[in-house]
């Protein structure tokens, strides 16, 4: 594309594009911090219709977009290539309405995570999306990587959070298909195609977002078990004593142990000496009785010998700051650099490929630090990794090493945070061929000049 035709297409768009230095930085890379590119501009559009402007006019002239929510992105989608233009949701943002007989918010792409649990919250409701990321991200971005997060177990996925969706084209076309509805049998579901498409089939403006009941008690514990196993059945154990949990994290004893030694996370609530952790949460209906309920349970667990110890938090201050603190691992990321993996394959299966991996890796890099940990009851464990060197000289390596394990056994390369650029090498150990052929007979038939998020999933 000759520089005169970008420069006449951006100049048709006003005030919504920048091409100042320091914002260019900003919007060069995600949370993955890999393969930076200061993108050609960026487009900030104030609403739907500036959307469908950009689009048309970046179509008209051939030029790639890379749509972008809060950057927290962890597989390079949201990172631009060399010669393309970001189009961020930034300034798309609000909660539109609240419907408390439908139960449902409508919310612009670009409202923060956070924002909109709140608004729930204020209006008496319970968006149950709920991911680590939640002051960053972006509910248009949760939608475009299908988002999982903490309350999977229970609610499932961003896409089961999803009534109705309003997305703009490769071309500008608006389609609106914002229902409030969950039942729509009306033809193909269209909404679904862009929900965990990474920007590449259109970009998101607005959705119709289901909300829950608040639950009326919450009550979370960490426990100690001999091992993944008995963690499994201390998990099964609860789901049938109490219902549905809310939430159960897994710890490897070395991530535990690495996470409550450092100064900054300040609170170690069991012992570090333990052989695995868990982390639960458990929403109730009866906040005088449920916190007296999960004692039971655990304490008929530490009874059978699955659970070693457990501790129930006394506040939800102290679940936030101190237990969610702890799984939420911040001080891996002041490592140099961390290599992360989020794989899945049947929570049977996910204590063994745990040892593995680490088992692998270690007689690769034996100074390297491998730590494991995930949500369990979701089939979906992490792996972050440091091995020395830079990420460049060790990623390829490292992603043969667990890639190849997780197609040996049928798992997935990623359970939560997308293809992106980062593992489109390896679609094909997830996918089948007629499967990513699919794919792109899709990809064609929305976007034929190949100008949305050129270069990533397939
Ligand atoms: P971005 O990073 O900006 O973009 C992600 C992808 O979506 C890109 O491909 C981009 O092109 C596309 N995109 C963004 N907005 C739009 C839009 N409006 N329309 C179309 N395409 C769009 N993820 C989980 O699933 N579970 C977790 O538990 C979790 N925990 C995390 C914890 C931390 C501390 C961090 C840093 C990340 C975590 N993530 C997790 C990953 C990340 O937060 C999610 O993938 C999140 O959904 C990305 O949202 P975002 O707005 O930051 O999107
Ligand atoms: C988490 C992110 C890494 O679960 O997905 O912490
Ligand atoms: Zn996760």
């Amino acid at each position: 594309m000759s520089f005169e035709l970008l420069n006449s297409a951006l100049n048709a768009l006003g005030e919504i594009v920048s091409t100042e230095p320091d914002v260019l930085d900003k919007h060069a890379c995600d949370w993955s911090n890999v393969n930076r590119q200061r993108p050609l501009a960026v487009l900030r559009p104030r609403s739907v219709a500036e959307v469908s402007a950009a689009l048309r006019a970046c179509h008209a002239a051939g030029i790639a977009v890379v749509p972008q929510g809060g950057l927290t992105g962890l597989a390079g989608g949201a990172t631009p290539q060399a010669g393309q233009v970001v189009l961020s949701l930034e300034r798309l943002k609000g909660v539109e309405e609240i419907d408390r007989d439908s139960a449902t918010m409508t919310v612009l792409a670009g409202t923060p995570l956070e924002m909109a649990q709140k608004a729930a919250a204020d209006a008496g409701l319970y968006l149950a999306l709920d991911i680590g990321s939640r002051g960053s991200c972006q509910i248009g971005g949760n939608i475009a990587t299908n988002a999982g997060g903490n309350h999977v177990i229970r609610y499932g996925m961003a896409r089961a959070q999803v009534l109705g969706l309003e997305t703009v084209l490769a071309d500008g076309t608006i389609l609106s298909a914002l229902t409030k509805v969950m039942k729509n049998n009306a033809g193909y579901d269209l909404n679904q195609l862009f929900i965990g498409s990474e920007g590449t089939l259109g970009i998101v403006t607005r959705a119709v977002l289901r909300l829950h009941a608040r639950p009326r008690s919450k009550s979370t514990a960490l426990i100690a078990t001999t091992g993944f196993e008995a963690a499994v059945r201390v998990l099964r154990r609860l789901q049938a004593e109490l219902g549905e949990v809310s939430g159960f994290e897994a710890m490897w004893p070395d991530f535990y142990r690495y996470v409550t030694n450092d100064p900054g996370t300040g609170a170690r609530p069991l012992p570090d000496t333990h052989p695995f952790y868990a982390l639960t949460e458990f929403q109730g209906s009866e906040p005088e009785r449920d916190g007296a309920r999960l004692e039971e349970c655990l304490a008929a667990a530490i009874e059978t010998g699955d659970a070693l110890d457990a501790v129930i938090a006394q506040s939800e201050r102290e679940a936030r700051s101190s237990f969610w603190k702890i799984r939420e691992g911040e001080p891996l990321d002041r490592l140099p650099y961390l290599i992360n993996f989020d794989v899945s394959a049947p929570t049977a299966q996910l204590g063994a490929l745990g040892e593995r991996l680490k088992a692998a890796l270690i007689a690769r890099w034996p100074e390297g630090l491998f730590f494991v940990y995930g949500h369990i009851g979701d089939g979906n464990i992490h792996l972050s990794g440091w091995a020395g060197g830079t990420m460049e000289q060790i990623a390829h390596e490292m992603d043969e090493i667990v890639y190849g394990e997780v197609r040996r056994i049928g798992g997935s390369i990623s359970a939560e945070h997308g293809i992106g650029t980062l593992k489109r090498d390896y679609l094909g150990h997830s996918r089948s061929p007629a499967e990513i052929e699919v794919m792109r007979r899709i990809k064609a038939a929305l976007d034929p000049k190949g100008i949305l998020n050129p270069g990533k999933v397939i």
